[in-house]
């Protein structure tokens, strides 16, 4: 049999650490079904002592996230301190299968600027440390954070102390994305080798991207002896961000010869799953995108085209379907009835009924009046439109706009509130400056937009708009908002409704959002 490799998922805690991918706790508790459904075999599902947010959020988890025997186990991360280990513990002690993962840094650059610890002091920390986390929960994972920057010799101490106190999954992380497949490979095959213990424990690879190398890095350490990768979907994480877990996975899959391998990924759940992080977290994914991109499975040249005609294996490695990309495009117009749109949103990874699935449908047959034919990325901005607008609390119920050549423009909105409709004119120097001039005056926002971007559907004049919109709230945490409509400015007003509603609710100053409530 082959021997089995864990997927470790941080796509909570490690992949929510990139700029401006906050979750709120409702849209956590998603992802995190999502990754159980994939087949995940660990979730960290954050960083308790971050804040009561994050304790929450990983607490909501252990506890709805995943039940039964096949669930994933929820791990919550904690520095090598007594108070994040306890806050960590409490935060997962009612999960199916519940482990704490604790990292210190051990490179010389960490031990000297940021700890300032000696290697006797760092020795002593992580002995203390996993024994008292081993004491309190029986699955200890400890990391030495800048492993990939750490001496030979020193990481080898680090690792065997924390051996001796009782871990049971050694972590080495590749923090900074600094080395090289084959010397990441020898890292790990020397710690194999080099450590009294090693081969009782799990060994696990954590890579970051900073060279485009994470992926490499990874299957490098799996081939040397890993049996855990610790992953994100779409690859998102702190900087240019942290293994992709499709990437891995379909490695893995495509080339069983070399690796020889087994998981537990269910592989026609990555696309459902990478778009559903992609909407929760506003990050797009790149058009180019191993796996799970636009383009990944689309083949433009002619000479291509002529190739797969013949063969698809002529320039395809994988099918689309094996991921559970959608196999056809376009299509969808006019005559298409409401269980075809439901049935091509699933495979678009959105799961629609009851009066979600009929607004989406009336607009998509308004669009489809107006047009031949509905594109998926149309039914994708459309539906995420929906999906927004059902957790909010001020809607948009009217927009009138006038736009002049000398900038001098200006804008009427009527927003829908809890209690009342509010209208409120407004100029601005541009009209979507003069739209979001006019709904801040609506909601007194404190909110100050920080980025603002509106992209369209296909190259025609009749694109659908998609507004992505950022505010930024307390401590410098943002917000973000997306909204779709043939109109460019019922779109960004739409969008940035969105990001105040969410401002608003996750700092307190309305109830949560519909969805967030429930
Ligand atoms: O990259 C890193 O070193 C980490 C640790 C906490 C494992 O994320
Ligand atoms: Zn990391």
């Amino acid at each position: 049999m082959e021997p089995y490799v864990r997927i470790f998922d941080t796509t909570l805690r490690d992949g929510e650490q990139s700029p401006g991918a906050t979750m709120t706790k409702a849209e956590k508790l998603s992802v995190a079904r999502a990754l159980a459904q994939l087949g995940v075999d660990i979730i960290e599902a954050g960083f308790p002592a971050a804040s009561p947010d994050d304790f929450l959020a990983v607490q909501t988890i252990a506890i709805e996230g995943g039940q039964g025997p096949y669930a994933p186990s929820i791990w919550g991360l904690a520095r090598a301190q007594k108070g994040d280990i306890d806050r960590a513990l409490r935060a997962i002690e009612r999960a199916h299968k519940p482990r704490i993962h604790t990292f210190l840094a051990t490179s010389p650059i960490h031990r000297r600027a940021k700890l300032r610890m000696s290697k006797e002091e760092v020795i002593d920390r992580i002995r203390a440390m996993v024994a008292y986390a081993s004491e309190r929960c029986g699955d200890v994972e400890f990391s030495p954070e800048d492993a990939g920057r750490t001496e030979v010799d020193f990481l080898h101490a680090a690792v065997g102390a924390a051996i001796e106190a009782g871990a049971t999954t050694i972590n080495i992380p590749d923090t900074v994305g600094y080395t090289q497949p084959a010397e990441f490979g020898a890292v790990i095959a020397g710690i194999i080798e080099g450590v009294p213990g090693a081969r009782d424990v799990v060994l696990s690879v954590h890579c970051h991207n900073d060279l485009g190398l994470a992926a490499a890095n990874t299957l490098a350490g799996l081939r040397a002896g890993a049996r855990q990768a610790e992953v994100t979907v779409n690859g998102i994480g702190e900087r240019a961000g942290n293994t992709a877990l499709e990437e891995v996975i379909m490695a893995l899959e495509t080339r069983r010869d070399v690796f020889g391998l087994a998981h537990g990924i269910d592989t026609r759940r990555l696309y459902p799953t990478s778009r559903l992080v992609s909407e929760v977290t506003g990050m797009e994914v790149q058009p180019n995108k191993a796996i799970v991109g636009r383009n990944a499975f689309a083949h433009e040249a002619g000479i291509h085209q002529d190739g797969m005609l013949k063969h698809h294996e002529t320039y395809e490695i994988m099918r689309p379907d094996t991921v559970g990309a959608p196999r056809t495009e376009l299509v969808m117009g006019k005559h298409s009835g409401r269980r075809a749109l439901q049935s091509r949103l699933r495979e678009l990874g959105y799961e629609l009924s009851g009066d979600i699935l009929d607004h989406a449908f009336a607009r998509f047959k308004a669009l489809a009046d107006r047009r031949k034919q509905v594109t998926n990325a149309d039914l994708e901005a459309l539906v995420r439109d929906e999906v927004e607008q059902e957790a909010e609390v001020f809607r948009l119920a009217q927009l009138e706009v006038t736009s002049r050549t000398d900038g001098a423009c200006s804008a009427k909105v009527v927003v829908e509130g809890p209690q009342r409709r509010h209208e409120m004119a407004a100029t601005g120097s541009g009209a979507v400056d003069a739209v979001f001039n006019a709904i801040d005056r609506i909601l007194g926002s404190r909110f100050e937009l920080s980025d603002y971007q509106l992209r369209a559907t296909n190259g025609g004049s009749d694109a659908l708009g998609e507004a992505h919109v950022r505010v930024r709230g307390r401590e410098g945490r943002t917000y973000r908002g997306f909204g779709s409509d043939q109109d460019i400015n019922v779109a960004s007003a739409r969008a940035y409704l969105s990001a105040q509603n969410r401002a608003l609710a996750a700092e307190g100053a309305i109830d949560a959002p519909r969805k967030e409530a429930s």
